[in-house]
């Protein structure tokens, strides 16, 4: 058991990031629908987030629907429309309780009009809570993000509200879906796949990354406590070397 006063001994991250994949496994494997796999993990975000609440996590950012998710049998993905339609009303209360903010990203004009409305209802009536960020990537893909941001860039440009000299990566930041948020410092990935499937590419250029088997149904407050444990062992260093401290000399 990993308890929540051991891991605030070190350093906690400030923005975690999830790939909560394995739903659809997780099913089958109980011989279950695949809805109901997604409906058990809609339960093991909600342990995340109080796990994230519990250790100060300040930004908890989430991979529920992907662009290329749409792509799915028409019945899986109307299932999970109302799933997240479901879930925004459901846990309006719980996110009120423990101030966390809601926030959604993507491409939302994807989306059916209630589900759109009842995401943007969610938004409103948590926007000035401050315990925690809960930002929800839903119909997103980060080519599409980036894309999107430079449709936007250039369309500023033509409108001479910028200048192309002045552009470099801080300017282009403030042109994606996730600005203001500060890059995630860990990515976990359930679900025995070891791959990024199209997630926050610009913004974990140097965020640590931990994979784990466990289905993400199945994934509990310890397991997110072992994640962060294993950050905590991890020397960050963004390309500079490890400073050499000086080893004092006592000259007799
Ligand atoms: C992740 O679980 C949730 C979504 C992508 C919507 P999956 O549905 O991808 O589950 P697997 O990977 O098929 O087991
Ligand atoms: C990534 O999982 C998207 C989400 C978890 C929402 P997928 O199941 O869609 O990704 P691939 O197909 O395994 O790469
Ligand atoms: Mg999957």
């Amino acid at each position: 058991m990993i308890s929540v006063e051991e891991l605030k001994q070190n350093p906690i991250p400030e923005h975690v990031a999830i790939i909560m994949d394995g739903n659809g496994r997780w099913a089958k494997e109980r011989g279950l629908e695949r809805i109901e796999g997604h409906q058990k993990g809609a339960t093991a975000l909600r342990n995340v987030l109080q796990a994230a609440l519990a250790t100060g996590v300040k930004y908890l950012t989430v991979y529920a629907f992907s662009i290329e998710n749409w792509q799915r049998p028409d019945n899986e993905v109307s299932a999970l429309m109302t799933l997240f339609v479901n879930a925004c009303s459901n846990e309006l209360e719980n996110l009120t309780k423990h101030h966390i903010r809601f926030h959604v990203i993507g491409n939302l004009d994807l989306l059916p009009q209630n589900c759109r409305q009842s995401l943007q209802e969610t938004e409103i009536a948590t926007q000035n809570n401050t315990a925690l960020q809960l930002t929800v990537a839903l119909s997103y893909g980060s080519r599409w993000e980036i894309v999107h941001a430079a449709k936007m860039l250039a369309k500023d440009i033509k409108n001479n509200l910028i200048d192309i000299e002045s552009i470099d990566n801080q300017v282009f930041t403030k042109y994606l879906q996730t600005y203001p948020l500060p890059d995630p410092d860990l990515l976990i990935r359930t679900s025995k796949e070891v791959r990024i499937s199209n997630f926050l590419l610009w913004q974990i250029a140097y965020t640590e990354l931990y994979f784990t088997d466990i289905y993400w149904p199945d994934f509990t407050e310890q397991d997110f406590y072992a994640a962060i444990a294993e950050f905590q062992k991890r020397e960050r260093r963004f390309g500079k070397i490890k400073e050499l401290k000086k080893e004092l000399k006592i000259e007799n």
